[in-house]
């Protein structure tokens, strides 16, 4: 079974953490997302995946050097210029030569979705395109389905306002297509899947629908990303994804609290760790004080950093206060100087 990975988003989210390392290749719990969601298709029965690329296309080639990722063949493809979901899908697919039933999924979700019952409630309804669906508690960030009793989606809403729609089903960003779904993908202009495609699927009676209660998260936004990581550190299933990676330096008086602290990442005494994620290479100085925070970069001792998301560039200075701040605010490879 082929899959179309889309990773070709900006992951503007999650700032300024993208502007040196991809939105999927970002560690949860020390391995990356995209890592986690190719296990996840492989143990589905995907054997080849195309990454569709735009943004940043160099980190995914040298990350994969054999082009394998565990199990599953990886190939590329690589728009000139972002061509949005659908677009994405349709170009990705193309180069493969996809000619069978595929899978598509958004490569910043992390689930325990069975895909193999995906395929097959697929299959036993004859749809065009079925979707994943988890119920969520904000209608407003997700894309929301209504179905009929029998699955076959009556409505596809993508970012609904309040008010819009009673159902709190959200299209869990993966999805099985038959190849013939591609005559809605041409892959040559820019096409949302959400806001044009899906809608028409609908207006065809095509799209079907398959609700689960997996444990299910998009861990694009910083808020989810923690979150992501602390559900899969502390469930811990295998001891590579424990908190704390085993080259990491952790001072004996320092405190570490619902939190990820990376490879190589060195956290120094007295300091606290609450509710975040220290990445590979940061520096946490002694006494720093790091509360519901992304750190890539340094934090000086003594320092204060709350709500905010330091990039690998990034310093916060000693006895600073850092509250609700990315830093650095603009990527320094865009910076004139
Ligand atoms: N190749 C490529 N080109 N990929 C893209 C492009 C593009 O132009 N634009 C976005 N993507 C990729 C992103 O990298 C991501 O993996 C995926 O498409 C979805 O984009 P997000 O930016 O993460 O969308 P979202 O999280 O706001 O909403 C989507 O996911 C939700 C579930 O997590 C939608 O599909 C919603 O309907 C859905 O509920
Ligand atoms: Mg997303």
């Amino acid at each position: 079974m082929h899959a179309v990975v889309l990773v070709g988003g900006f992951g503007t989210r999650l700032r300024p953490l993208t502007y040196s390392i991809p939105k999927p290749l970002l560690p949860v719990a020390h391995t990356s997302m995209l890592e986690r969601l190719m296990n996840s298709l492989a143990h589905g029965g995907v054997t080849h995946a195309v990454l569709a690329l735009g943004f940043k296309p160099e980190p995914f080639m040298s990350a994969f050097p054999n082009d394998m990722c565990g199990s599953v063949q990886l190939s590329y493809a690589v728009e000139d210029s972002p061509l949005d979901t659908a677009g994405a899908i349709g170009f990705a697919a193309r180069t493969a030569g996809i000619t069978d039933t595929f899978v598509v999924a958004n490569g910043d979700v992390l689930t325990d979705l069975d895909i193999a019952s995906l395929i097959s409630f697929h299959r036993s309804q004859g749809a065009e395109g079925t979707i994943s669906l988890t119920p969520v508690d904000d209608p407003s960030q997700y894309g929301i389905v209504e179905t009929d009793a029998n699955g076959r989606v009556l409505r596809f809403l993508e970012k609904p306002q309040p008010g819009m729609t009673t159902s709190n089903f959200a299209s869990a960003g993966t999805y099985v297509f038959e190849a013939s779904a591609l005559a809605r993908m041409p892959g040559d202009k820019k096409l949302s899947i959400e806001r044009v495609v899906f809608p028409q699927m609908v207006a065809d009676k095509a799209l079907f629908a398959l609700s689960t209660d997996d444990y299910w998260i998009d861990a694009g936004r910083p808020d989810t990303y923690i979150s992501a990581n602390i559900h899969v550190s502390k469930r811990a299933l295998q001891s590579t994804d424990r908190p704390i990676h085993p080259t990491a330096t952790v001072g004996a008086s320092a405190t570490i609290v619902n939190s990820v602290i990376g490879q190589n990442a060195v956290v120094l005494d007295g300091a606290r760790i609450e509710r975040s994620v220290v990445l590979p290479g940061a520096h946490i100085g002694r006494g720093a004080v790091v509360t519901d925070s992304l750190v890539m970069g340094t934090v000086g001792a003594n320092s204060q950093v709350t709500h905010s998301i330091i990039g690998s560039t990034g310093v916060v200075a000693e006895n600073a206060e850092c509250s609700n701040a990315q830093v650095p605010a603009q990527d320094p490879a865009q910076v004139p100087r």
